[in-house]
């Protein structure tokens, strides 16, 4: 089967790209390559890379030509970035979804949207989200997340398209661009730099290796019922501040370089998924230990220097907004 990958030149949606190659698929991704977008997540693979917007149609339109599946992991994807401005975040999650289904709608194409737990919102008093409770979004993310997923009942109402949701939580592994927890952590940890705790650190996330996530939305597009909602959780719930404790004792850091910091605005403290309908419907569940999964991911940011180091660094910015540039005076296809 050729499948669109959207969003394919990041941290999740590389790892899926590769997925679906050694499953003997063909793979083409659309991505804007955005700060975090990065073609070497790629290199070396059969993959091919098409730069462009999901909300340009005449992008869209091309890249999809012939495929049989459309997965959509373009997003921006940042909590602190979309405190900070979140303009981009609504175009691309609402603009983009919406012009990606308007393609489906003029094709047989199956779509899977790759959305997120925290559309369901904190969880502080118990319990675990499941699939029919209402979205409940607090941060500027996660209402763009969930505004783009609205589009998609719709369009299966509507207009008989094909198509899914995934809902992860909180994933982590090798190439996820170190502005998230894990990955900052661990490489400041190995450069010996801060570890800035937000607030008292109790905060609560259900972590997800990237593989088994992986398998999760591969099972919802190959098996999963349209118009459903799919939750896929790691099942594996721990406070931020053990995260880090763990990140300390496996690089072998300084523990005083775990500073508390002030908290995140509006930060939620906790966020759980029920995902007995995937285990159910689809036979999939998570397999990977945080435990295993953590040391796997820091061993690798320890031995990736040359993938991490030039993002750190401003190099990869200067790429960045060089590509941008290119872009304007129409350089860029
Ligand atoms: P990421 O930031 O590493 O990757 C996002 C990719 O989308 C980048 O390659 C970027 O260049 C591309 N992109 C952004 N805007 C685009 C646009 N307008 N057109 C085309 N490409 C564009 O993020 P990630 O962690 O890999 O997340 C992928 C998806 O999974 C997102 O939809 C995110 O909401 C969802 N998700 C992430 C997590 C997590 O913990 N990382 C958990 C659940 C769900
Ligand atoms: P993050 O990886 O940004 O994911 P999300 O906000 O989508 O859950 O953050 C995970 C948790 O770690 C969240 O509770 C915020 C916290 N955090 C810190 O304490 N310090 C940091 O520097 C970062 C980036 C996150």
């Amino acid at each position: 089967m050729r499948v669109l990958v959207t969003g394919g030149a990041g941290f999740i949606g590389s790892h899926f790209a590769k997925r679906l190659l050694r499953s003997g698929d063909d793979v083409v991704v659309l991505d804007k390559l955005t700060y975090s977008g990065n073609p070497a997540n790629l290199e070396g693979t059969e993959v091919e890379l098409v730069v462009g917007d999901i909300c340009d149609p005449r992008a869209v339109e091309r890249t999809a030509k012939g495929c049989e599946a459309i997965v959509n992991f373009a997003a921006e994807t940042h909590v602190d970035r979309s405190i900070l401005g979140a303009t981009d975040f609504g175009r691309t999650e609402f603009v983009g979804t919406q012009t990606l289904l308007e393609l489906v709608r003029k094709t047989e194409a199956r779509y899977v949207q790759v959305s997120t737990d925290e559309v369901y919102g904190d969880l502080e008093t118990g319990g675990s989200s499941r699939e029919s409770d209402p979205l409940c979004p607090s941060s500027p993310y996660s209402v763009a997340k969930a505004a783009g997923d609205l589009h998609i009942p719709a369009y299966v109402r509507t207009f008989g398209i094909q198509a899914c949701i995934t809902r992860g939580s909180n994933t982590y592994g090798p190439n996820q661009y170190p502005e998230k927890l894990i990955p900052l952590f661990a490489t400041n940890a190995l450069d010996g730099k801060p570890l800035p705790l937000y607030g008292d650190g109790k905060q609560i996330r259900d972590w997800l290796y990237v593989e088994d996530h992986c398998a999760g939305i591969e099972a919802v597009l190959r098996r999963g019922r349209s118009g459903e909602i799919y939750n896929i959780g790691g099942g594996q719930e721990v406070e931020n501040i053990e995260v880090a404790e763990r990140i300390i004792e496996l690089t072998g850091a300084d523990p005083l370089l775990l500073q508390h910091v002030d908290d995140r605005p509006g930060h939620d403290r906790r966020y759980s998924l029920s995902c007995e309908k995937a285990t159910r419907e689809l036979g999939w569940e998570p397999v990977v230990p945080f435990t295993e999964g953590l040391a796997q991911t820091v061993a690798w940011y320890d031995e990736s220097r040359p993938w991490w180091e030039p993002i750190k660094s401003g190099e990869h910015y200067q790429a960045y907004y060089e590509r941008q540039y290119a872009d304007r005076l129409g350089n860029v296809e």
